[in-house]
């Protein structure tokens, strides 16, 4: 019987086989005019030596809404009983091994509403082909394990489209009457999601960049002639982000310009398109008389994220969709760390960490919980998910916790070089860090296939001058997934005496550590005289909920002394929101209250000198919304109830 699901096909990660046929090379020739816009491609086809599938040759094709006029094999027409174009697919019988195919198809991106693929918005023309959306322009393997070099020559009418761009550098140009064209040339294969093209009248803002080996690199950054003035800040920000990127990861921007485009209608935020990033108005623009302070934080981050972007996606690509969080959970840990460096570390980690709390944790603990690599979706549209990005973030973090710095960065190099021009996997991006780190990392992949939030519940004891630290593991169920495995979890420690001095924790004298747990229980232990309180998951070292039982003290040594800026936070948090709470029920009254976190709040503002926004994010009261939210599970609002003295 059909029913509405009787078309939705589900896409199995375990099904994945290698592409039946290879693109060298696209020429692409978009032909722009209202109403009757023409797409002539010709692609340089030959047979995957990967591929093992039997059987004969036909060439399937993704094309969506396309009017098409005509199909030719090496030149020659293919005969209308040798190719069938239905429910979204072209299949050619028995093609050659090596070939070319020349389409030639009508699209009408003024009807598209979908913004997906060519669209007008505006009255410019612009495109956004991830995930699927290239199908929409041309017939194409649109997959993103097929890496081709694309030409691309945009045509239009020179008055309104004065503006023609593709990925690239521009090498050749001329005109026909009132029409101009472009041809943009892009030496680095890739695959068809990250193709763009923009056609319209646009004010742009130039500058240049030097890039460490010393090659110069043209900046453009486009809008709206009324946004000239509000594209500084962005400009400043990609400059740093491209530093950036040649300090910390070694990695160099590779063409001659760089592009950014800010577009009024667009669905996603920003879109890494090589050489041509489209971006949500929202988040490129910014002027000092109508910007927050956080607008100019957002901007720098999605700039810099979409540069990034260009290493950890563009130059390294993802094999399929389920590998969604290759790129994006470590281009998110990537701006992440670029904006730490770019402001104050511990605000940023605090802030970042908070957003995770309160919207990735509800993700995983309800009924959309799924893994960071999914086994199967439907539509991957649906899979732009804080799971797949934030959590994904974290994962990668976590990678970073357990190599440290200097490995984690010799196992980045070895995956961009090795990797270059290549589709791959998440486990490729572990397979690095193992390589590099001789730790097997089999049992930490589980963080990728295993849904859910962990709660980690830890309790302590001190017995013959030992202090012993108990934790425990535990996943709840999520949808299909009621069994849940111990997981490998780093959790970054310090003990703090009763002057709020860090203990030593080995013969070496470290004061910090981190431990690896991997067992559904585990104790550690350590030489102590007095009582300790510990400051656990320094840094968000893991996205688990932590459940121990802090008392008053704990959090006001923690507050005043800890040099952790999270763990600091997370107990200025608790304070609060314990005084609030007595407050609320009546059990306390006001000043006495305030009282009892005097000496503390006195002990913050003693350091603020060391970083003034910290100091003003521990002075910040919690807002209603997370007052509210406390009491939801994912945060375990029983074990941020301090006991009182
Ligand atoms: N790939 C885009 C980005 O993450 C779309 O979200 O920047
Ligand atoms: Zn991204």
């Amino acid at each position: 019987m059909d029913s509405p699901q009787a078309d939705v096909k589900t896409t199995r990660l375990a099904d994945y086989t290698p592409p039946d046929f290879l693109v060298d090379h696209v020429e692409l020739d978009v032909d722009l005019r209202d109403g009757q816009t023409r797409v002539t491609s010709t692609m340089q086809f030959r047979l995957n030596p990967e591929n093992t599938r039997e059987g004969g040759s036909d060439l399937i094709l993704d094309g969506e809404c396309l009017a098409l006029e005509s199909l030719a094999i090496n030149g020659e027409p293919v005969a209308e009983n040798r190719y069938r174009y239905e429910k979204d697919k072209l299949t050619i019988e028995s093609v050659p091994e090596t070939f070319s195919l020349t389409s030639v198809v009508r699209i009408e991106p003024e009807k598209n509403t979908a913004l997906d693929g060519l669209y007008r918005s505006n009255g410019m023309y612009c495109t956004q082909c991830e995930a699927e959306g290239f199908r929409r322009i041309t017939f194409f393997p649109d997959r993103p394990d097929v890496l081709a070099r694309f030409t691309t020559t945009v045509r239009a009418d020179k008055k309104r489209y004065p503006l023609l761009l593709s990925n690239g550098n521009p090498v050749e140009q001329g005109e026909e009457g009132d029409r101009h064209w472009v041809t943009w040339e892009d030496p680095f294969p890739k695959p068809c999601y990250l193709f763009a093209l923009v056609a319209g009248d646009l004010a742009c803002l130039e500058d240049s960049y030097t890039t460490g080996s010393g090659r110069q690199v043209s900046l453009r950054l486009y809008a709206e002639h009324r946004d000239l003035d509000k594209l500084d800040h962005a400009m400043l920000s990609l400059k740093n982000a491209m530093r950036w990127d040649e300090d910390t990861y070694g990695r160099e921007y590779d063409l001659d310009i760089y592009m950014i485009v800010a577009v009024s209608h667009f669905n996603m935020g920003a879109m890494e398109n090589k050489g041509l990033n489209i971006f949500n108005t929202s988040c490129v623009l910014a002027h000092p008389s109508t910007t927050t302070d956080a607008g100019f934080q957002r901007v720098e981050s999605v700039v810099a994220h979409e540069y990034f972007h260009n290493w950890s996606g563009n130059r390294v690509t993802c094999r399929d969709w389920f590998q969604l969080s290759l790129k994006e959970g470590f281009t998110v840990f990537r701006d992440q760390q670029f904006s730490a460096d770019m402001n104050s570390a511990a605000v940023q980690r605090v802030e970042n960490v908070d957003f995770l709390v309160n919207h990735q944790f509800p993700e995983d603990q309800g009924p959309m919980a799924h893994p960071v690599r999914p086994a199967e979706y439907q539509k991957i549209d649906n899979f732009y998910t804080l799971t797949i990005y934030e959590k994904g973030a974290e994962i990668v973090r976590m990678q970073y916790h357990l190599l440290g710095p200097e490995d984690f960065r010799r196992a980045t190099d070895l995956y961009f070089d090795r990797f270059d021009g290549q589709a791959v996997t998440c486990d490729d991006f572990v397979a690095c860090m193992e390589e590099i780190s001789g730790r097997d990392l089999t049992q930490f992949k589980r963080w990728y296939s295993q849904a859910g939030t962990p709660v980690l519940t830890v309790t302590d004891r001190l017995e013959n001058d030992r202090y012993l630290l108990t934790f425990r593991q535990h996943t709840p169920p999520t949808p299909g997934q009621a069994e849940k495995q111990p997981l490998m979890i780093p959790v970054r420690l310090a003990l703090l005496d009763e002057t709020g001095e860090p203990l030593p924790l080995d013969v070496q004298g470290n004061r910090e550590k981190v431990i690896i747990l991997d067992r559904e229980e585990q104790t550690f232990s350590v030489d102590a005289a007095g009582p300790v309180t510990p400051s656990l998951l320094r840094g968000f070292s893991a996205p688990v909920v932590l459940d121990y039982a802090f008392d008053h003290d704990q959090l006001s040594r923690l507050l005043a002394h800890d040099s952790d800026g999270y763990c600091r936070w997370s107990a200025a948090q608790r304070l609060y929101f314990s005084a609030l709470d007595r407050l609320v029920k009546g059990e306390g009254a006001a000043a006495a209250e305030a009282q009892a976190l005097v000496p503390v709040l006195e002990q913050v503002i003693g350091r603020a000198d060391e970083d003034p926004a910290q100091a003003a994010l521990l002075l910040s009261l919690p807002g209603e919304v997370a007052l509210g939210d406390r009491h939801a599970p994912w945060i375990l609002a029983s074990s941020m109830l301090p006991t009182m003295p």
